[in-house]
This record gives structure tokens, C-alpha cells and sequence, in this order.
């Protein structure tokens, strides 16, 4: 079996690929680079079933040398915050155009050559949400101008544009929408709530929370994710084609404690904890409702927190240079 990988070169896409090669799927990452790291998966370079192959899927129509049995299309910034230049504010037309051309280009060759798509949707989706938790039902509260448009509603026409192809292209598209997610390969500079704080916490920095820290995040630990992205792509069911899934983990807790549980658990820091003014339409709450997974998937998380948050913390002290 081959699997095309857009964004493998990226946090989630990085774990995707080991995983999959540890499957015994022949691997394919299509990667610009605009946001994810070369060391994710310089350690591949030797795998013979891996191949990395340095491309904008937005550039041009993929060819047929690039079809598989399982397309996933991660490519994109993901990072909200509009201070690091990796971040979706930071490279807003790009994330429009991956979201919407890079899809129909991976969409288009699954057309043309058959296999399942799966599509790296976002809670984003659902907007500063007026239903808590919210599930997949839930249309959501997205403003179209606000700053963070350029993502959530590049995702939403992604998800249109998904469901175009199977509507009228009987393409076997599906849709995971991913909460927020946490763990090794992420950025430690791309600005994301975790990366900041630990970073922060193991160079002695103040640890800067945007608004009071009473905002809620529940987060996912990526091999957990991952395992949600396969249980779906594999999916027997009848109606698998445009069914659209929550994959995160609905554990709740505010900022603040998520900052005090990174300085529990680097005990030497000397850190502490500061605010600043919150970020423009930064969601109050964001909190899966999963039990569709967990009905029709079998899937739920079952990496707990501190233990996804010990093994962050082991990488990032591997990468980070304490400044
Ligand atoms: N990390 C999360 O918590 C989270 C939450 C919801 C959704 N997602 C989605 O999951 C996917 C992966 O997120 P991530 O956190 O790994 O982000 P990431 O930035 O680490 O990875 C995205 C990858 O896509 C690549 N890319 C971007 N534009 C490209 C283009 N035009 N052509 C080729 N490659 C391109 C980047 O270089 C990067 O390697 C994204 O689609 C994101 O929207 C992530």
C-alpha cells in the first residue's frame, strides 16, 4: 500500500509518516517547508520506503507519479499567533491556497487515479463556539473577516471542497476536524501555548499568558491523534465517504494550569508566570465532543497528560539551546 503525506515534513505529519512506514506502507511527503523542520524527518532519509520530495502543492497540479492508495493532506501553517512568521497570520494567502488549491490538486488525483483521502480539518471550524463541547453537528461561530479567517475559513471551503468530490466525483474523501495537539516535533519557536511555555520555563524566561488564563484548552497528545487519523482512514462503514469525525481529547483546563503544570514539572525553573493583553479573536473554550469516534471508531485518547507533557519537555530539552 502507498500513502501520499502533504505537511510530512510537520509536527503531526513527522509522527504520520513513522507511523506509517512502521505499517508497511511505501511513504510519500510532499513538503515546502514553509512551516515545518527538516530534522522531523532527516532520520527517514535512509528508510527505502521513504521519500521526501520538496514541493508547493499549490504550484501546480499533482502528477500521476504521486498516486496512492491513501492520500492525507496536512499541508498548511497551523500556528496561530501572529508574532512568529511561520504562523498561519504570518503567511495568510499561503494558508488560503493550501487549503483550498493544494486540497484540489490531492483531491484531483485521487479522482483520477482512485484511493481514500483524508483531510486535516481544525476545531477551528467551529469558530469561538457557542456550544460546549462541540460536536460535529455543530455549525459554529466563524467571523469571514475577522484575522484568523484566512485558516478556519480556508479549512471550511476545504471541507466543502472535499465534499464536492464526493458528492459529484464519488471521491472517497474524509474529514478529521483535530483539536489541538501536543508533542515531540513541535516548533519550539512557532508561538503555540505549550511550545512557549515550556521553552520559556527551561530557559528561566517569564511565562507569558495572552488574556487572564482562565481560557480553556484541551489537548491531545499526537500519538493519539495519530491513531485517530488511521482508525478513520481505515473505516469500513458504508457511509465513510464525507463523514466527518472530532479527533482531540476532551480533558479541560485552563491556560493558567496548564503553566503551572509545566513548572511543576521542571522543577528547577525559576519562571514566573506573567500576562499580557489576549490575542484578537482568540476562542474563549474549545472542548471536543468525541463520542462519535468512540461509537463508530472505537477510538479514544489514551495518553495521559503529564506523560504526553514529560516526553514534550524531554524533546525540547534535546533541541532547544537554552538561550
Ligand atoms: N497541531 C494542531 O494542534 C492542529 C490542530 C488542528 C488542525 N491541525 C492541522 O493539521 C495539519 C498539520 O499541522 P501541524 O501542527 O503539523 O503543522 P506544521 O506547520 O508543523 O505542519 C504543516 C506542514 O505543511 C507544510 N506545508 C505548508 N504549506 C505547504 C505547501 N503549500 N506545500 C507543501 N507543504 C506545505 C509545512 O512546511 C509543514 O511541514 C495542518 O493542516 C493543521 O491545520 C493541526
Amino acid at each position: 500500500m502507498r500513502a501520499l503525506v502533504t505537511g510530512g515534513g510537520g509536527f503531526i505529519g513527522s509522527h504520520l509518516c513513522r507511523r506509517l512506514l512502521a505499517e508497511g506502507f511505501e511513504v510519500t511527503c510532499l513538503d515546502n517547508f514553509a512551516s515545518g523542520m527538516r530534522r522531523n524527518i532527516a532520520e527517514l532519509a535512509e528508510t527505502p520506503t521513504f521519500r521526501l520530495i520538496e514541493i508547493d502543492v499549490t504550484a501546480a497540479p499533482l502528477p500521476d507519479e504521486f498516486r496512492a492508495d491513501r492520500y492525507f493532506h496536512l499541508a498548511s501553517p497551523a500556528s496561530p499567533n501572529p508574532h512568529t512568521p511561520r504562523s498561519y497570520m504570518a503567511l495568510p494567502l499561503e494558508t488560503a491556497l493550501v487549503n483550498s488549491v493544494g486540497m484540489r490538486h490531492v483531491l484531483d488525483l485521487a479522482m483520477r487515479n482512485g484511493g481514500r483521502v483524508l483531510f486535516a480539518s481544525t476545531s477551528e471550524v467551529y469558530g469561538d463556539p457557542q456550544v460546549h463541547p462541540q460536536t460535529e453537528a455543530y455549525w459554529g461561530n466563524v467571523s469571514s473577516i475577522g484575522p484568523r479567517s484566512c485558516y478556519d475559513e480556508a479549512k471550511r471551503f476545504g471541507e466543502a471542497l472535499c465534499m464536492i468530490y464526493v458528492r459529484k466525483y464519488d471521491v472517497d474523501a474524509r474529514l478529521i476536524r483535530i483539536f489541538n495537539t501536543y508533542g515531540p516535533n513541535m516548533d519550539p519557536e512557532d508561538g503555540r501555548m505549550l511550545p512557549n511555555f515550556i521553552t520559556q520555563a527551561l530557559n528561566n524566561e517569564p511565562i507569558t499568558i495572552f488574556g487572564d488564563g482562565q481560557y480553556t484548552r484541551s489537548l491531545c497528545y499526537v500519538q493519539d491523534l495519530v491513531s485517530g487519523m488511521l482508525a478513520i482512514m481505515e473505516s469500513g462503514r458504508a457511509d465513510a465517504a464525507g463523514r466527518v469525525y472530532n479527533i482531540g481529547n476532551p480533558e479541560e483546563h485552563t491556560i493558567l494550569e496548564y503553566a503551572k503544570m509545566v513548572l511543576e514539572l521542571i522543577p528547577s525553573s525559576t519562571s514566573e508566570i506573567v500576562y499580557r493583553p489576549p490575542v484578537p479573536d482568540d476562542p474563549s473554550r474549545r472542548r471536543p465532543d468525541i463520542s462519535r469516534a468512540q461509537a463508530e471508531l472505537g477510538w479514544q485518547p489514551t495518553v495521559p497528560l503529564r506523560d504526553g507533557m514529560q516526553k514534550t519537555i524531554t524533546y525540547f530539552r534535546e533541541v532547544t539551546s537554552v538561550r
